[in-house]
């Protein structure tokens, strides 16, 4: 899940492979580096580390030339080091790759060609991709491609050029390749933000798709080189969103950008006057008996909220899955299953091909997606798209409320059309629902941040935390554990406040901060039950309540006070709060949030 962009025009390569790579470093940031082609020669300068190191370098001296790769390295097989990092050169530095994804049969690629004479500098699946296209090299770069190519197992989106060609080969199988068409100039990259500043027109190569881009055009095949037309798509989006904003950083430009995002979300899909849903998708709302829900991280958690939704105003059978799991273990679907599957990027590769063994089983599919043209969204029946722009943060935010957003959607639609919902409850979720933009601007007030900054400093040195919730608000605590274990490296567990008692409890003491969703809800009670029962052991209790409730407060140490919503919306705007703990956590642990460690945006290899 590298970041990889390709250049070729009348500006200097440098320039935009820096910028395109620099929008891409959410997808890895162990190493970054760049070939720029200058008339006899290619010119290759990496570095391990964050990309600044690279463009550091690069500023003292420049890379001349109007013709370039670059690459931003998640580790998959070698250390992040120098000699790793890509671009890749074959020995005689006439031949340069660069590579996204793994090569599964590297290993037996690599011992053929060291026996036919060829020297490795690196410990890279990648390094073999450039080896076995110098071997195929007759003069015809792209037929070298192809050819090696076609020995090749596993995932790659790889760009190639040639000290002797005046143009940039690429092919994409799984992983993601965009290409950017401009004026006398083309574009290649992982993501639509590195190209959004030079052209919003962009082609989304197809798995198995190979392209050649000259100054003035490109020419699109399959690996067997029939000629392929995919459309241009103008993208929305403009450079602006993929920026900074003047936030910090992009996590908490995405957290403040939640009730614009949940606006789009909602667009022209809630009819008060008829109190009905309309979803944009082709889907019959009763052409299926179950639904199984299957996505990763924090999508899998909207899921789990997506569950209790649809099961509670639909009355659905719905099951919930992890993607890793659901792949292999021969799931049991049908054609009366809807398979739904959530994802931001909609190229997870877990996500994606347990998508593939659903549709295998003859269900059907729809997906809640936000990237536009992504992989998954190109084999779906049908795609909810949750319209929250451009999300860079490698922790998931605003993605996450907009996808819980879609799900509420989702289920007052399969509800109204199933029967199952009154006209009344209907509206009375549907203004609900429409109330949850400013919900969320309400729980963003400068008040309410101040105080959520105060718990998350005096509690930031602890070693683990607990989170709780019930009912539709128990995927909350999930969900708030993983923002804060995936940006401030704290160990914290989430568990059915129901469950604590069953073994949990027995890791409360004086010095867990356990943080409990005790908003307004028929569980309250119960919930407030468990609060006690961390007291008693002593542990100290963050309680998310809802305005104006008072009276629970006495049994916290510390609370968070939320604005208050309707039980099955709730999940939206509680998660904001927990979104500011671990964010505020984590910036005073000076932790990067928009590049964790170990982590990237879009999780494209096993
Ligand atoms: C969430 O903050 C993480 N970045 C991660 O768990 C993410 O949700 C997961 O990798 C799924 O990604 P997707 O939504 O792009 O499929």
């Amino acid at each position: 899940m590298c970041g990889i962009v390709g250049y070729i025009g009348s500006r200097q390569a440098q320039d935009v492979l820096i910028s395109g790579l620099a929008r891409l470093e959410y997808r890895g940031y162990d190493s970054a580096g760049v070939a720029v082609a200058d008339g006899g020669q290619v010119v290759v300068k990496k570095k391990a580390g964050k990309l600044a190191n690279l463009s550091g370098e690069l500023e003292q001296q420049p890379l001349p030339g109007t013709l370039g790769i670059g690459h931003t390295r998640w580790a998959t097989h070698g250390l992040p080091n120098d000699t790793n990092a890509h671009p890749h050169a074959t020995e005689d530095g006439r031949l340069v790759i660069i590579h996204n994804g793994i090569i599964e049969n590297y290993l037996s690629l690599k011992a053929g060609l060291i026996e036919r004479g060829h020297t490795f500098q690196s410990e890279t699946d990648s390094e073999v991709l450039a080896h076995l296209i110098e071997e195929a090299y007759a003069g015809d770069l792209e037929a070298a491609v192809r050819a090696a190519l076609a020995q090749v197992r596993g995932a790659y989106g790889i760009v190639v050029t040639h000290v002797d060609h005046r143009e940039i080969v690429a092919a994409r199988t799984v992983s993601p390749l965009v290409m950017g068409v401009g004026e006398g100039e083309m574009f290649l990259a992982s993501d639509v933000p590195a190209l959004l500043p030079y052209t919003r027109d962009m082609v989304f190569l197809h798995d198995g798709d190979m392209v050649v881009l000259h100054d003035d055009g490109y020419r699109i095949t399959d690996l067997q080189g029939n000629p392929q037309e995919r459309p241009i798509d103008r993208i929305d989006w403009d450079a602006e969103a993929a920026e900074k904003g003047g936030y910090d950083s992009y996590m908490l430009k995405e957290i403040y950008e939640q009730p614009a995002a949940l606006t789009n979300t909602l667009m022209g899909r809630l009819h008060d006057d008829t109190g009905e849903v309309n979803l944009d998708i082709s889907l019959d709302p009763t052409a299926f008996k179950r639904i199984s829900v299957i996505a990763c991280g924090t999508a899998y958690y909207a899921g789990l909220v997506g569950e209790y939704l649809i099961e509670q105003l639909a009355r659905i059978p719905v099951e919930v899955d992890v993607a890793s799991e659901y792949r292999y273990r021969n799931p049991l679907v049908s054609e009366h299953t809807l398979a739904i599957v959530v994802s931001q990027s909609g190229e997870t590769i877990d996500t994606l091909e347990a998508l593939r063994e659903a549709k295998k089983g003859g269900a059907k599919t729809l997906g809640i997606i936000n990237a536009k043209g992504s992989s998954m969204t190109r084999e779906l029946d049908d795609t909810l798209y949750i319209h929250a722009g451009p999300e860079i943060g490698v922790a998931s935010t605003k993605a996450y409320t907009s996808m819980v957003g879609a799900f509420v959607l989702l289920a007052l639609w399969l509800g109204r059309a199933r029967g199952t919902l009154t006209d009344a409850q209907a509206q009375e979720l549907l203004r609900a629902t429409r109330e949850l933009p400013r919900l969320v601007e309400e729980a963003l007030n400068p008040a309410r941040v101040a105080e959520i900054k105060r718990v998350a400093e005096k509690y930031a040195q602890a070693r683990d935390y607990l989170f709780l919730g019930r009912g539709v608000n128990a995927p909350t605590a999930f969900e708030g554990a993983l923002k804060l274990k995936e940006i401030s490296y704290i160990h914290a567990e989430a568990y059915a406040a129901g469950e604590m008692k069953h073994g949990p409890i027995a890791l409360i003491d004086a010095n867990l901060p356990v943080v409990v969703v005790a908003t307004e809800s028929h569980l309250l009670e119960k919930t407030i039950s468990n609060v006690q029962e961390v007291r008693a052991r002593s542990g100290k209790v963050i309680a998310l309540l809802s305005d104006g409730d008072t009276e629970n407060a006495a049994h916290a140490d510390d609370v968070l006070y939320v604005p208050r919503a309707h039980e099955m919306v709730s999940p939206v705007v509680n998660a904001v709060a927990l979104q500011l703990l671990a964010y505020f956590t984590a910036t005073y642990l000076g932790k990067d949030v928009d590049k964790p460690r170990n982590l990237a945006k879009s999780v494209t290899v096993e």
